[in-house]
């Protein structure tokens, strides 16, 4: 028996595949939105790194932040000898013209200096280096008087006044308000003159 094959029967069609993402998409329009996505992602990273950049290395009252020690008026008096603030590592003094946040290294070799009461000044245990109340240099093998931190006076949020390095030296900040608070900034340290400069100095 022949088998006869009949060339005008329908061919049985292979089923298609359609992706459901990108139907009804052009290959552009994926580009394009693939494009867009990435930019986007590009500057929320590169907004984040910036704000991480910005923001504060240091949290308030730990060494490298700032430190509120309250309003002027419970501030030492101009005679009263220094106070520590090892969390902070300064000695906060207080003189006529205003008060200093001296940090605690000596400027030699980097000591913890100390605070003399007999001699009524620093003194530094590892070479003998003097420093005045105030942080001046007097006497030893050191270069430069005692670094300082800035120190700010605000009112109402606002800073007044701030520690200002000057070609003679190191001044603080004026206190024209009994109720402004004393901010330390201990992430803003200035160098000490020149101990040739010292009005302190010992021959
Ligand atoms: S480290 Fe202070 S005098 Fe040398």
């Amino acid at each position: 028996m022949t088998t006869y094959i009949d060339h005008a029967a329908p061919m049985a069609s292979t089923p298609t595949t359609t992706n459901p993402i990108t139907e009804g998409y052009t290959r552009r329009e994926i580009l394009t939105y693939a494009w867009a996505a990435a930019v986007g992602l590009m500057t929320l990273e590169t907004t984040f790194a910036a704000f991480d950049y910005l923001k504060p290395r240091f949290r308030a009252g730990e060494f490298g932040g700032k430190f509120t020690l309250g309003i002027a008026s419970v501030l030492p008096t101009d005679d009263d000898p220094p106070v520590s603030q090892p969390n902070g590592k300064f000695w906060l003094v207080n003189t006529s013209e205003g008060p200093k946040a001296l940090y605690m290294v000596c400027t030699h070799l980097g000591c913890l200096y100390k605070w003399d009461a007999s001699l009524g000044h620093f003194k530094c245990p590892c070479h003998s280096s003097e420093y005045s109340r105030e942080g001046h240099y007097i006497y030893g093998p050191t270069s430069r008087s005692l670094d300082q931190f800035v120190v700010e006076i605000v009112e109402n949020g606002k800073v007044m006044a701030t520690t200002q390095q000057t070609v003679t030296g190191i001044m603080p900040p004026h206190i024209s308000n009994p109720n402004a608070e004393i901010v330390v900034n201990t992430g803003q340290r200035l160098l000490g003159q020149d101990r040739a400069l010292s009005p302190m100095r010992r021959a």
